[in-house]
């Protein structure tokens, strides 16, 4: 694995190394692993969780951190620098690049143009995949298993990497279902679709979110993503559609959990946050587990 770019580079063997890493490196951490390397953390987009859990990773296995948030503005991006030129001079800095960039296929482009390893921390709203390892890497401690949950996935799927990306790493394990609550205009794309039928894995769309609350193991709940919606008119046309009160909640079945990438707005009442089936704290807090270990496997 030279670069982390989409979901679908992993597989069920490569995953389970890294998760199992993750959970040594949590168990038994390894404060001298990367001394001497550093990462550039190149954000072109706001992120709270994705930068600061890579670079506590960083930091926590000794290496070293340099990186500008907001790198549109305080980059020579600024001053109409190509991404490709960028990469290339960072090469000279840095021994692994993590990148967050408006546009759609913009890591990809970074690892072509790149001789340290490029890890992808969202592309506009085409990817996020270590979002997705996170994620998988969540349910597999919660549930000890990912074959066979029945994972439902609401709200702005259409514009949502990490849901995306999610799905991909879900459709490596057998007898996993899946269901997608959103709003026609919202709903998820058909390159996504037409993989999981190519995959055999078995997906149904509805706008009720009711109807998954009895029967989903995850529900998977993510934000209105107001920065992707043409106008305020049309994003609040979706706003609010879907919320997880403490009433909603209640009525999961016993063992399910509510997950979110994060940050919420109001599709998830703060007093849920008491509920048994909350975990979306738990789950930004894997990142950093995760994120540790594939720092740890990129560069070593
Ligand atoms: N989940 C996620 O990507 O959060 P940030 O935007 O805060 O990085």
């Amino acid at each position: 694995m030279k670069h982390v770019v989409e979901t679908q580079q992993f597989d069920q063997e490569s995953l389970e190394t890294l998760f199992t890493l993750a959970d040594r490196l949590q168990e038994s951490p390894e404060p001298t692993a990367l001394s001497g390397k550093t990462m550039a953390s190149l954000f072109y987009e706001p992120s709270t969780r994705t930068r600061l859990s890579f670079e506590s990773a960083m930091v926590k296995l000794g290496g070293a951190v340099i990186g500008t948030e907001n790198a549109g503005e305080f980059s020579s991006a600024a001053k109409g620098e190509t991404l490709e030129d960028t990469i290339r001079v960072i090469n000279g800095y840095a021994d692994v690049i993590v990148i967050r960039h408006p546009e759609v296929g913009s890591a990809a482009k970074a690892a072509l143009a790149s001789e340290v390893p490029v890890v992808n921390a969202g592309d506009g709203i085409g990817q996020h995949p270590t979002q997705a390892l996170l994620d998988l890497y969540t349910v597999r401690k919660e549930f000890g298993e990912v074959s066979g949950k029945h994972v439902a996935f609401v709200g702005d799927l259409k514009n949502g990497r990490t849901v995306r990306s999610f799905v991909y790493m879900l459709s490596k394990y057998p007898g996993v279902k899946i269901t997608f609550v959103a709003p026609s205009e919202l709903g998820m794309a058909s390159d996504i679709k037409d993989h999981l039928t190519e995959k055999g894995i078995s997906f149904s769309e509805t706008e009720d979110m009711e109807s998954v609350l009895k029967d989903a193991d995850v529900i998977y709940q993510t934000r209105i993503q107001k920065e992707r919606f043409p106008s305020k008119d049309e994003y609040l046309k979706f706003k609010g559609r879907y919320v997880i009160t403490r009433e909603v909640a209640d009525r999961m079945k016993e063992e399910a959990i509510i997950m979110h990438p994060l940050p919420r707005v109001d599709e998830i009442e703060p007093e849920v946050d008491a509920s048994p089936h909350a975990r979306y704290f738990e789950q930004a807090r894997n990142g950093l587990y995760v994120r540790m270990a594939l720092l740890y496997t990129l560069l070593h």
